[in-house]
């Protein structure tokens, strides 16, 4: 029965003080169990990427649709040989200068990537982390991980210990406590199979930064636009609800000080504006923060953090203050649409 697992904390502070904690943690892994593991983009959901019955596992946990596949994690990256096969030399392009870091790759898999890990697909995403006890702990357990974000299926994404815990205590076997996540976003998806490598989903490796490192990019329509029903989606996370707080959410696309009119307007006891430092000083209503205007990484950082906020103090109408496109703001940007279920005001 979901939910009745003794979930076991493992702090993890010190890569050699804590030595015991990450190798209890491989062990689990190794031995088929769940356990959550902190990434530099949020906590992930870790199994044996090769054992089915722990995969299946994963995806019970989350209350995650089937035909949503996982993310591959590997510590090192010569392993990619061992789960995918035609790796075209664009792999190498971009590996050599974003990984280990907050990129997922999209290539044809191999024979022993399981269907279920791969939602039935032909693909797999494989991406080599950069967290150190992430990568410690893959290592120690020697075998891939499926690692999802460690949230229940639809809500925020988690970026603490805390979140997981809230999310995923009875569901998981252990949760490995290495506080704050450094980006605070999941990673940027690619698909390198096709002539022209595909963004599906923006992170913290920005559009621009590949377009440097390998010339023209297509943007995945479903990046910032809503899917038409029946389509298929290119990445099939993309046509699930996500990121959603409990509250409806509302983006507007205005200047600081049309946006805190507009806020101060609104009347009832539940509304609340999720906005950038510099709105505060026009604000009339109550708040969450996620960052400021022009640092795209701190709206990053704080922006699972801010919409999980927004239930604890039981806000029912949130307006958020729509960030720029540009950089990680695209990523931020992506994610907001999702929680708004794409509800965009322009003033
Ligand atoms: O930063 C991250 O990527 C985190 C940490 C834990 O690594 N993981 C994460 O996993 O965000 P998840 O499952 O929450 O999101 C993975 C996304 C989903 O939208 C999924 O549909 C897509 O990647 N995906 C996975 N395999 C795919 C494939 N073969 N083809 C297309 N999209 C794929
Ligand atoms: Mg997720």
């Amino acid at each position: 029965m979901v939910g009745t697992k003794q979930t076991q904390l493992l702090q993890v502070n010190d890569l050699e003080k804590d030595a015991e904690n990450i190798r209890l943690a491989a062990e689990m892994l190794r031995a088929g169990k769940l356990v959550v593991i902190p990434t530099e983009t949020v906590y992930g959901l870790g199994a044996n990427a090769l054992d089915c019955d722990a995969v299946e596992e994963i995806f019970v946990a989350k209350g995650r649709p089937q035909d949503n596949p996982l993310i591959v994690h590997i510590s090192k990256v010569s392993d990619v040989k061992k789960y995918a096969t035609d790796i075209p030399e664009i792999f190498y392009e971009l590996a050599a200068r974003f990984w280990p870091g907050p990129l997922t790759m999209i290539l044809k898999k191999s024979g022993c990537i399981p269907s279920v890990t791969s939602g039935g697909l032909d693909t797999v995403a494989i991406r080599m982390p950069a967290h150190p006890v992430a990568r410690a702990i893959i290592s120690k357990a020697g075998i891939p991980l499926a690692a999802p974000s460690a949230n229940l299926s639809g809500s925020p994404s988690t970026t603490t210990a805390e979140h997981c815990i809230r999310d995923l205590s009875g569901r998981v076997d252990a949760i490995v406590d290495s506080g704050c996540c450094e980006y605070g976003i999941e990673s940027t998806v690619i698909s390198i199979i096709g002539r022209i490598p595909r963004l599906l989903r923006p992170g913290a490796v920005t559009l621009e930064q590949l377009q440097q490192t390998v010339g023209e990019i297509e943007v995945d329509p479903a990046v910032l636009h809503q899917m038409k029903e029946g389509v298929k989606a290119a990445s099939p996370g993309m046509k699930y609800k996500h990121y959603a707080p409990k509250a409806k959410v509302v983006l507007v696309d205005a200047d600081s000080k049309t946006y805190a009119e507009f806020v101060n307007k609104q009347e009832g006891d539940g509304v609340y504006a999720m906005c950038f430092v510099e709105d505060v000083p026009r604000l009339k209503k109550p708040y969450v923060l996620f960052g400021s205007r022009d640092d795209d990484f701190a709206q990053a950082k704080e922006l699972f953090y801010a919409l999980r906020d927004l239930d604890d103090k039981g806000a029912e109408l949130v307006f958020a203050r729509c960030p720029s496109k540009k950089g990680v703001g695209l990523a931020v940007y992506n994610r907001l649409l999702r929680a708004a279920a794409f509800e965009v005001m322009k003033l």
